[in-house]
């Protein structure tokens, strides 16, 4: 197929590449690399042997997103692109919900306009703000407990509203867990800019010598070790996903949604554990008060996608966290190094 895949010069875009290339599929990315580097796109090249095809915009632009489906006779669309940070969105929940909920309107109005109804849309686990149960199904209560997370859950009720209104429309979200590692290269990963917001890539920066120490966001939680759990995906595992997804939408017409996550709870130590022996050596770290926002507990039940996708997890922590370091030790200024 020929697939518009946005943000696919992102860490979950650019392994997303690597995995509809390698499967025969044409990929075409819109990217308006606010977050990204092209030069993702020139490594996905090296690995896959297919370059694909970089349109550098925004998907809030309508002619533009309208241009490309026309070009380049986009079969279906993967829809990665969009602002991810937590605590930012809540300092600046106006730039969140104008920059998240304006791509995603526009680009299924431009879809419609041109006859093209087969959409795969990133959504995220923090649609179920803090579980009432763990792990948790597809059908658990949601509630957003950050503007990220709303523009997540606004997101997924605009396509069901959607495809309520036109059965043409075939539709997968998939609410991601917690995406960690690297693809195995070594030549693509994760590449926060500025201060990374999340653990693995807080810990790789640690290992590279980059940080000073890793700060443990409080060990009083109702864990084993006191410390948070969360369930880690290797991100080519979730890359596959958005294949297997891609793959499933012409026999499932309407809205589904599946978590994607490997069912399995890690805690903040263990996860630090983990990079070390990856590293070979112990790493720093303080405890520190909690964030402000955390939960204590977050893991997917992840049947109905192994169910109906036939889509699971199949590398570990260990093997996330030995990935990872290859990036992070081969790339230590990221891409722009
Ligand atoms: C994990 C655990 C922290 C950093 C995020 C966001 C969002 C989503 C995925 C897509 C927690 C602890 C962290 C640090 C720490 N992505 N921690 N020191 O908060 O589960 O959710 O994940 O939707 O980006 O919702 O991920 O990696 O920030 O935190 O102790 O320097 O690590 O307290 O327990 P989180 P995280």
């Amino acid at each position: 197929m020929n697939v518009l895949l946005t943000g696919g010069a992102g860490y979950i875009g650019s392994h997303t590449a690597v995995e509809l290339l390698e499967a025969g599929h044409r990929v075409v990315v819109l990217d308006n690399l606010v977050n990204s580097h092209a030069e993702s796109l020139r490594r996905v090249e090296q690995i896959t042997g297919h370059a694909p095809v970089l349109v550098t915009g925004d998907c809030a632009d309508r002619e533009t997103v309208d241009r490309v489906l026309a070009e380049h006779a986009i079969d279906a669309v993967v829809h990665t692109a969009g602002l991810k940070a937590v605590g930012e969105s809540v300092a600046q929940p106006l730039r969140y919900y104008r920059n998240n909920l304006d791509a995603l309107l526009s680009l299924v109005e431009a879809m419609d306009a041109r006859g093209v109804r087969n959409l795969v849309f990133s959504s995220s686990a923090t649609v179920y703000g803090d579980p009432e149960t763990v792990p948790i199904p597809e059908d658990a209560p949601l509630s957003a407990t950050n503007p990220y997370g709303a523009t997540k859950l606004f997101g997924e009720r605009i396509l069901g509203d959607l495809a309520a209104a036109d059965p043409r429309w075939h539709i997968v979200s998939l609410r991601y867990f917690n995406p960690v590692g690297a693809h195995p290269s070594g030549l693509i990963g994760e590449d926060p800019q500025g201060t990374p917001n999340n653990l693995l890539p807080y810990i790789a920066q640690v290992a590279a010598g980059r940080r000073e120490f890793l700060q443990v966001f409080g060990d009083d939680y109702d864990t084993a070790d006191g410390t948070g759990v969360r369930d880690y995906l290797h991100v080519v595992d979730l890359a596959r996903g958005h294949l297997v997804a891609l793959h499933h939408l012409a026999d499932a017409p309407g809205h589904r949604v599946y978590n994607l996550g490997s069912g399995k709870g890690y805690s903040v130590m263990e996860c630090l554990h983990a990079f070390e022996r990856a590293v070979g050596r112990s790493l720093p770290y303080k405890v520190v008060p909690r964030r402000p926002g955390d939960i204590a507990v977050c893991s997917a039940d992840p049947s109905a996608a192994a169910r109906d996708l036939g889509w699971k997890a199949d590398r570990d922590l260990d093997e996330a966290c030995a990935d990872a370091w290859r990036w992070q030790s081969a790339n230590p200024r990221g891409f722009a190094g």
